[in-house]
């Protein structure tokens, strides 16, 4: 009676083994049709679901269905008897077959989204990634994309942490996914796009004149994406950071040569005290100035204040007169200075010296406070971005920033407010252009001092008396600005 007892409850008992297995297949397949449907769903609201290629093998398939071609086949291999006769097994066969590329691609996302995931936590432990708030739930993978110009980007939410922080994982991000990032750009709803490329940013950006469109405009570098211009009338004063060999003289270079051809009118002020040669090409220029030593300097740099007086008190008292003048009427006047540190530091040891050198500052600080409204701009360079080497008071008012390779966090963050100028690869020309709130990596564009001289020329006067060093200030009051 025992014996037969168990029997019974080993028979149910397998039985409903066998029910519980059944029931947890049904449970698997229906809870991945459910997640596939949704990640189809997920596809159409992002429109990330390839419709033409899917399209294409839909159609296809309804072709095969419609000629038998999967009868022949399965028939030609001994299995026609396993082809659906009853006209309801064969309506979902072919329902199956027709919509199978969509369940598919909805699977492929499921794993993708499996794939991705994992990556996005591992880069979120290694980069020690934490939310504003403290409760720190990691990044969730939304969807990745590739837009048709080539443009490729994934999608995140973001869980309270701060697009700061993933800017500083950025290199992780780069290593774990095999990418390039661009930029990580917010979108409404506390998620975050990760703009990449497969490709590197080049290495090797040559100048190239005709991108240049408007008057004031100049070329900043090139993105994984587009080509970044600045403009003066935009930004008024810019700096030019980074140490040695990252490209600052050379960036000087295709900037001058892009203002003396896009503007006709346009005028220079070069200074040079430290290698004296950078600008050597400019000499020979009606419209520029070049000062070599600490005299020539601070005498342009007095001509320029004498000047900047004039306009204001022309536009009507500076500052408060801007809004009734108009600014077209100035001709724009550039002061470029080639290491900055030159003239605030290496002469400060001289007390002869001392006076001048708080002029020098104090002029390109008026430069850049007041210069904007009559278009006089200041393009500043520095291996040495500290408060010796540039005033902080002149520094708050260039708002464009150019920083190559600094050497450590503490010189980027003086010149950045990040740390991020370490991070870039030791790529001459290789920069973090920063506009106001907005940072990006570009490869400044390279103009060589040969073609920049050849595309000089029409410039260079003949007339000997013009190009000579003027002693005293009889130039600035006969020069024309
Ligand atoms: N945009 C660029 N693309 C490619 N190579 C560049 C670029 N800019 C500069 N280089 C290369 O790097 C070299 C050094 O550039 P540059 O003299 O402009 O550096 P720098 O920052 O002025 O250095 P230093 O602080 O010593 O004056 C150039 O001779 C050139 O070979
Ligand atoms: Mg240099």
């Amino acid at each position: 009676m025992n014996q037969r007892k168990t029997g019974s409850q080993d028979q149910s008992s397998q039985a409903f083994d066998a029910f519980d297995a059944f029931a947890n297949a049904i449970f698997k397949l229906a809870e991945t049709f459910l997640k596939s449907l949704f990640e189809i769903f997920k596809g159409i609201s992002y429109g990330t679901i390839p419709y033409f290629k899917l399209g294409i093998i839909t159609g296809i398939l309804c072709l095969i269905i419609l000629f038998e071609i999967d009868y022949k086949v399965l028939n030609l291999f001994g299995f026609g008897y396993l082809y659906p006769k009853n006209a309801t097994l064969f309506s979902i066969y072919k329902w199956m077959i027709v919509s199978s590329p969509w369940w598919i691609w909805g699977m492929a996302q499921m794993g993708k989204k499996k794939r991705f995931q994992k990556m996005i936590d591992d880069v979120i432990h290694f980069s020690n990634l934490k939310a504003a708030n403290d409760r720190h739930k990691g990044l969730d993978f939304i969807f990745d994309k590739k837009n048709p110009d080539g443009i490729s980007y994934m999608r995140l939410k973001q869980n309270a942490i701060p697009i700061s922080d993933l800017e500083k994982a950025k290199s992780n991000f780069e290593a774990k996914f095999q990418i390039y990032i661009d930029s990580f750009e917010r979108v409404d709803g506390g998620e975050v796009d990760i703009n990449y490329s497969k490709i590197p940013l080049t290495s090797n950006y040559r100048f190239n004149f005709s991108e240049v469109n408007g008057m004031d405009e100049f070329i900043v570098g090139k993105t994984l994406f587009k080509t970044v211009k600045a403009d003066f009338s935009k930004t008024p004063h810019f700096l030019v950071a980074g140490q040695t060999g990252g490209g600052k003289s050379s960036f000087l270079r295709q900037l001058s040569v892009t203002l003396l051809k896009n503007d006709p009118e346009s005028e220079l002020t070069m200074i040079d005290l430290k290698r004296g040669a950078e600008f050597d090409i400019f000499e020979n220029i009606p419209r520029v100035n070049v000062a070599k030593d600490m005299d020539s300097a601070i005498l342009r740099l007095n001509q320029v204040e004498k000047l900047l007086d004039k306009r204001l008190s022309e536009s009507g008292g500076g500052l408060y007169g801007r809004r009734s003048y108009n600014k077209t009427n100035f001709t724009r006047h550039v002061v470029i200075v080639d290491e900055i540190a030159e003239i605030f530091v290496a002469g400060s040891e001289f007390s002869e010296q001392k006076e001048d050198i708080k002029k020098a500052k104090a002029i390109l600080s008026k430069i850049a406070r007041l210069g904007r409204s009559v278009n006089i701009n200041a393009v500043l360079a520095t291996q040495r971005p500290d408060v010796k080497a540039l005033d902080s008071q002149i520094k708050a008012n260039l708002s464009g920033v150019i920083c190559y390779t600094m050497p450590n966090d503490a010189s980027s963050k003086v010149v950045l407010d990040r740390g991020s100028a370490t991070d870039l690869p030791l790529i001459s020309g290789r920069a973090i252009y920063k506009n106001g709130s907005s940072y990006m990596e570009v490869q400044t564009p390279y103009l060589s001092k040969d073609i920049a001289y050849r595309e000089l020329k029409e410039f260079y006067t003949k007339d000997e008396e013009k190009i000579m060093v003027p002693k005293n200030d009889e130039y600035f009051e006969s020069a024309e600005f």
